[in-house]
């Protein structure tokens, strides 16, 4: 049900892959909720293909950008003043570890590849964000989201370097947020969102284990990407006007859980 939550805002939605993707439904929804933009991705995953069809289907301008060049980012950032005028809200929803996908473990990480790691997963909110507010590209009481995973604060082995980046994009929040929120008013969170099966979930080692754990132990079970999306919009209306620098849970309860009586039957079993 769509109760125009965003009518009249505009927006820039980094990350749509393929259907499965949490920007996909966010852009699904936001475009339900009647907020117009622009989706953008590296332009290695634009030729794929697939997200044309989303542009298509939510009136939305694609335009590539490789978040590792910052002339890709100023361009996006050009095309979206001359469309829009200012924007609204941005989607950050970017992870990418060459550590997790050649398999090395943490004590063994290649440094070049955990350069890479930092900088497409959380360095570049930062520039995201820079480029934005040099430019004065976003309106006053605007919303910037990214996606982060519960591994910033507590050890889940196999997510690797991700988690090294995913504390440092949570950082960059709280950094950022209180100097655009000083200056402009805009607001700067993190969802940190239950394993859910998306292509970059899927390149996590032992996901399934992960998700029907993280499901047993939350008493609400997994959020998966629909409500990811929902949250997401909430986040990008006015309702959030004074939510900032925060790093929301999103996990059915999962991170002030210990035990619960379901994952004790199964050890018991
Ligand atoms: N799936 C999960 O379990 C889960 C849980 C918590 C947080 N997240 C986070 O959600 C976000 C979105 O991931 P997803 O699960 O939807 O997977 P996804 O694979 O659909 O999305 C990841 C996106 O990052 C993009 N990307 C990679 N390198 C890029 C670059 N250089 N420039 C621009 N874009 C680039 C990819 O093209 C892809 O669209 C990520 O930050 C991820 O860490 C995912």
């Amino acid at each position: 049900m769509a109760y125009n939550l965003l009518k009249g805002k505009k927006g820039i939605i980094f990350g749509a892959l393929n259907s499965k993707s949490l920007a996909w439904k966010v852009a699904e929804k936001a475009y339900e909720e009647g907020a117009e933009f622009i989706l953008t991705n590296a332009p290695v995953a634009m030729r794929l293909g697939e997200v044309n069809e989303l542009a298509e289907k939510c009136n939305a301008e694609l335009v590539p950008a490789d978040v590792s060049k910052q002339e890709d980012i100023n361009h996006l950032f050009d095309v979206a003043v001359e469309k829009f005028g200012k924007i609204d809200f941005i989607l950050h929803s970017i992870g990418m570890s060459p550590n997790v996908r050649k398999g090395l473990e943490y004590d063994e990480l290649n440094y070049d590849f955990y350069n890479k790691t930092l900088d497409i997963s959380a360095i570049s909110f930062h520039k995201i964000i820079k480029t934005c507010k040099e430019k004065d590209a976003m309106n006053e009481w605007g919303s910037i989201v990214a996606l982060s995973y519960i591994a910033a604060q507590r050890i889940f082995y196999k997510y690797n370097d991700m988690a090294d980046a995913k504390a440092l994009l949570e950082s960059i929040t709280r950094s950022f947020g209180y100097i655009y929120g000083r200056d402009k008013n805009v607001r700067i969170n993190t969802i940190s969102q239950s394993p859910t099966m998306t292509t970059a979930g899927q390149g996590v080692k032992g996901i399934n284990t992960l998700f029907d754990f993280a499901d047993k132990i939350s008493p609400l079970g997994n959020a998966d990407a629909d409500d990811c999306a929902d949250y997401c919009i909430s986040l990008f209306s006015d309702l959030t006007r004074k939510v900032t620098m925060q790093n929301l849970y999103h996990d059915g309860g999962f991170s002030s859980m210990g035990m619960s009586q379901e994952a004790i039957d199964v050890f018991e079993s």
